[in-house]
């Protein structure tokens, strides 16, 4: 997979793509990122990149021909071709789903606004798609460029490790992970569920299902509402809740 990524802070994106997964998965050649600074195709003694909106108030947009004239360079680097997706607090927000739809495309194109954003007339002629990462304003497209890049990344056949270790994910199932605990000698085995230590491979998968369901439950309980559980999940979720009541009943 190849991504392309349009912004004024190309060094943040390239060193955030070479680290762990991703950054392996780059020297794997699994994927690519290439960051595209539309100030290289600015003009004028200053290079500027910015400019006042129509209607006056405080702050700048970015400037249209240096982005197009970017856009069009990105475009003719390669044919396969690309949706761009513009970064914004306006976008559909990101989510597993959605990390494996893009993680499916050959190749995307991710453009990181900066100052108050981005020409409406440039966003309806060219951009595909705006995502945004969460309910609140970053002051530019970048970070959340580089969580696309990550959770699109580490979605890429051969980027992790363990081959089911995706599937395990948090929200994979649209559940909440399960704990975890390590064989550290120096914590022992106090604090970590019998289970675990039984070698009983079923029963251990049980229970992580039911932690799943029952974390899920006390945090996101939100995630359950609309999404029927069987009757095999439906009936560790009321064993988990009965026991949570017992603690919570406890003086
Ligand atoms: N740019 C500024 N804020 C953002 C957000 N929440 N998501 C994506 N891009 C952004």
């Amino acid at each position: 997979m190849r991504i392309d990524v349009i912004t004024l802070f190309p060094d943040f994106i390239a060193q955030s793509a070479g680290i762990g997964v991703v950054g392996r998965s780059q020297e794997r050649e699994l994927l690519t990122v290439k960051a595209w600074n539309p100030r290289d195709y600015a003009t004028g003694n200053y290079r500027r990149v910015d400019e006042r909106p129509f209607g006056g108030g405080p702050g700048m947009l970015m400037l249209n021909e240096p982005l197009t004239a970017c856009l069009e360079a990105i475009r003719g680097d390669s044919e396969i071709p690309a949706k761009l997706i513009y970064l914004s607090p306006q976008g559909q927000p990101l989510t597993q789903a959605k990390a494996k739809e893009l993680a499916s495309a050959e190749r995307l194109i991710l453009m990181c606004g900066r100052y108050e954003g981005v020409d409406e007339r440039f966003i309806e002629r060219n951009v595909d798609e705006e995502i945004s990462i969460g309910d609140y304003v970053l002051s530019g497209g970048e970070l959340a460029a580089a969580v696309i890049i990550d959770a699109v990344g580490r979605l890429q056949d051969g980027a992790l490790g363990h081959a089911d270790s995706a599937a395990q994910d948090s929200f994979e199932d649209g559940l909440l992970d399960c704990p975890h605990y390590t064989r550290s000698e120096a914590w022992g085995t106090e604090g970590v569920p019998p289970v675990l230590l039984s070698g009983d491979h079923a029963a251990i998968a049980k229970w992580r299902r039911q932690q799943s369901l029952g974390r899920t439950w006390l945090r996101r309980p939100e995630l359950l509402a609309g999404r029927p559980l069987n009757k095999a999940d439906a009936a560790l979720l009321v064993e988990f809740q009965a026991e949570h009541l017992k603690k919570v009943k406890k003086p």
